[in-house]
């Protein structure tokens, strides 16, 4: 078997962070989100994985996530000259996929399941697609699914304006070479996509064996602000491990689940995890509370920060007022306000400088 990962896209929901960089490059406790995705599909021991590329950001993901070596899988890269859609992205992936049955994982999702679980159904019952489906409370925002008492999929429709169900269709999907004949076989959409959704209803509709497995655990798309949030409480939750190697004053107060890498300074600050903090940090005077990603080379000095996900290289200086909720980009500066507003709430891009007078 081998994997997909569709890599490209504009990343609009994503703006003014995605002006600059990949959104699936965008890290989530530290790690960008890609790179869940990559470990997840060699931890079901597909090691020949294809990630589909943009002009735009091909660059960045592909000097960022290299060969594979680092994850023990050889990575090839596939260039999408043009957004075309899901469908012409197994398009222009064909001829690495060949023959070959594989998983397809869009590089903004993440999901708590191991893909075994999909995999070992999809290959028992000898699929032409399985469908992962998750229940949400916004079905119009995602392709969803009809599906009879089986769970067997009826219908599927992208963005529908009046959903059949609240059953979403996740961002991961296995198919068997079939697909190829489906696409050959499908109008690009309204939005003049080739939509993978379409390809599959066409398996549906000339009687393939289409099946769906609905996620128990947690799922996440990580498109805009808030989903990043939550992307980010949910893996410091399950994943973060006490380790410190940077260096703690004595004044200072570390407790909880803490990641303090390399080089990193922590003076006079109290620290609460679950937070990550990056190697060659400056933190002084500072409260991080839960649930906070700092990444390197950052610097806080006398702020106050809590459930925010902080990019490279930024600064926050002398702000009193807690940060909360917030995605502050690489390079960012915030500065001193001379009074005290009653509440802050940012989403700031990258090389933004933010001075409140
Ligand atoms: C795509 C698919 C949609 C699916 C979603 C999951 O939507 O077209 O069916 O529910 O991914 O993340 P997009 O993110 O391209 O709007």
């Amino acid at each position: 078997m081998k994997a997909i990962i569709l890599s490209g896209g504009k990343g609009t929901r994503l703006r003014p962070l995605t002006y600059t960089g990949a959104k699936q490059l965008v890290p989530v406790a530290n790690k960008p989100i890609l790179w869940y995705g990559i470990e997840s599909i060699v931890a079901a021991g597909i090691t020949e994985i294809g990630i589909i590329i943009s002009p735009e950001t091909g660059g960045e993901v592909k000097a960022k996530t290299g060969d594979g070596s680092r994850f023990g899988a050889n990575i090839t890269y596939i260039l999408q000259d043009k957004p075309l859609g899901l469908a012409h992205a197994v398009k222009v992936a064909q001829p690495f996929l060949g023959d070959s049955p594989f998983v397809m994982y869009l590089g903004d999702n993440l999901v708590e399941s191991e893909l075994d679980l999909f995999i070992n159904k999809f290959k028992t019952k000898h699929l032409d697609a399985l469908t992962l489906l998750c229940e949400v409370e916004n079905p119009t925002a995602f392709g969803v699914a009809k599906v009879d008492n089986q769970g067997k999929v009826l219908q599927l429709i992208e963005k529908p304006k009046n959903p059949p169900s609240n059953l979403a269709l996740v961002g991961v999907y296995l198919f068997s070479p079939t697909i190829h004949q489906a696409i050959a076989n499908i109008k690009p959409s309204a939005r003049r996509e080739l939509e993978i959704t379409d390809a599959i209803q066409y398996l549906i509709d000339v009687q393939k064996n289409v099946d769906s497995f609905r996620l128990q655990g947690w799922w996440l798309d990580t498109g805009k602000k808030d989903d990043l949030l939550a992307a980010n409480q949910i893996i410091l939750d399950s994943c973060l491990e006490l380790t410190i190697e940077g260096e703690i004053d004595a004044p200072s107060k570390i407790s909880g689940r803490v990641h303090i890498g390399a080089g990193t300074k922590i003076i006079n600050s109290t620290i609460r995890g679950p937070v990550t903090i990056g190697d060659n940090c400056h933190i002084e005077n500072c409260f991080i509370g839960p649930y906070s990603s700092i990444a390197n080379e950052t610097t806080l000095i006398d702020a106050d920060v809590e459930h925010s996900v902080i990019l490279q290289g930024a600064k926050v200086i002398n702000i009193h007022q807690r940060i909360v909720d917030s995605l502050i980009g690489e390079r960012a500066q915030l500065k001193p306000a001379p009074k005290r507003p009653k509440a802050l709430r940012f989403m700031i891009g990258d090389d933004s400088q933010i001075e409140l007078v």
